[in-house]
């Protein structure tokens, strides 16, 4: 099992290594140890904003690349940029950037915007020297241009997604302890719901589980279930590692999309990623009753339509839902980090 493993990585990390340098350190022919904890669940030491605003890290582009077809809506880039190993991170945490130049309505300098990491770690090359970033292009559609206005364009998305391998990059954090994993059980069951680049970090926690040589993947034994929505099939993120992932570990990954602009929900509207979470919700409570821990990530719009999904479902089984929230927030399973 562990063959097809290490299969994976190279593969894996290969698509997105950079030319100049080797795809791998020596360490990938070892365990991929040496960014654990002692023992590896120990969340004492876990980095948290290391780098501020006013002392910020530069880190340096490694490659960008698009990774959604041509009918994406809207562009997706994954970023690897390099830090030489002085900014560690754990899965589920985020980085700050701040973009070059000055805000125009009063000459300071840009704020930081925050992008979930979606590499493990280790890096997408294993070295614990690089991070990834899964950025969309924030757009402005003008009404009555009936285009997009290019001068209402988001400053640091469009900054991170045109940027060259050498880009240099200001960032601060590591941010955010919300959305780690608690692997200390290594039963635990995951649920992971994501809208368009909220994939992120489970793109982070899938690599940790599925793709490594680690302590945690190695003793892991539970299921990590990823819902993700996007519009179609060409907007879908990272789907050759995910399908990798199922190929690999079938009792351990389950994969479920939701095609908004491809499939319909069963009342025949969009059929969007609460739609598809309702469909398996018998096992999704159930999964939570036994411990699971539920993540979401993505747009904030989400949450509502979300939340209303749980409501009734929660309603049909004779639960008070507020107290069920209540419950699953006291014992640390619920995550969102929506934006
Ligand atoms: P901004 O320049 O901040 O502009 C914001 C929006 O306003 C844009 O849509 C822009 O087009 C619009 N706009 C600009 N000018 C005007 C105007 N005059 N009138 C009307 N509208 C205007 N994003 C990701 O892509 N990937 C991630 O993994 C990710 N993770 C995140 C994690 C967290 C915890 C948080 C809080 C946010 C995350 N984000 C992520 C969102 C990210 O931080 C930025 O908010 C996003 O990239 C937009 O920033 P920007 O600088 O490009 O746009
Ligand atoms: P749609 O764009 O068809 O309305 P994005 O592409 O903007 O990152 O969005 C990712 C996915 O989330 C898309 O399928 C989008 O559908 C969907 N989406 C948009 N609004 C909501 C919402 N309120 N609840 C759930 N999904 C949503």
């Amino acid at each position: 099992m562990k063959t097809a493993i290490l299969t994976l990585c190279v593969a894996s990390a290969a698509a997105f290594a950079p030319a100049s340098k080797p795809a791998f350190s020596t360490a990938v022919n070892g365990k991929q140890d040496f960014l654990e904890a002692e023992p590896y669940y120990d969340q004492s030491t876990v980095p948290v904003n290391v780098y501020k605003n006013k002392a910020p890290f530069t880190g340096k582009v490694v490659s960008t690349k698009r990774i959604v077809g041509p009918k994406a809506t809207g562009e997706t880039c994954h970023i690897i940029i390099d830090h030489d190993g002085d900014f560690p991170y754990w899965e589920g945490q985020s980085w700050g950037v701040i973009p070059p130049g000055n805000r125009e309505k009063d000459g300071k300098p840009h704020s930081v915007r925050l992008y979930s990491i979606a590499s493990s770690r280790y890096g997408d090359d294993m070295t614990g020297k690089t991070g990834s970033l899964c950025v969309r292009r924030a757009t402005y559609w003008c009404p009555e241009l009936k285009a997009d206005d290019p001068a209402k364009k988001g400053i640091c998305s469009n900054f991170l997604c045109d940027t060259k391998p050498g880009a240099e990059v200001k960032m601060t954090g590591p941010a955010g302890k919300v959305m780690l994993m608690p692997e200390e059980d290594p039963n635990t069951d995951y649920i992971m719901v994501a809208t368009g680049t909220g994939i992120a970090p489970y793109r982070g926690f899938i690599r940790r589980l599925f793709f490594e040589d680690t302590p945690a993947a190695g003793v892991y034994k539970g299921e990590a279930w990823l819902f993700l929505g996007v519009a179609n099939s060409d907007a879908l993120l990272y789907d050759d590692e995910f399908q990798e992932a199922k190929k690999n570990y079938p009792d351990n990954f389950r994969l479920d999309y939701a095609l908004s602009r491809e499939q319909n929900n069963a009342k025949g509207g969009k059929m969007y990623i609460q739609d598809k979470v309702e469909e398996y919700a018998d096992e999704v409570f159930s999964k939570l009753e036994g411990g699971a821990h539920i993540y979401f990530c993505g747009l904030k719009g989400m949450m509502p339509g979300i939340q209303d999904m749980l409501k009734g479902v929660a309603e049909k089984k004779g639960l008070d839902y507020n107290e069920w929230l209540k419950g699953l927030k006291a014992k640390k399973q619920w995550h969102v980090e929506v934006y």
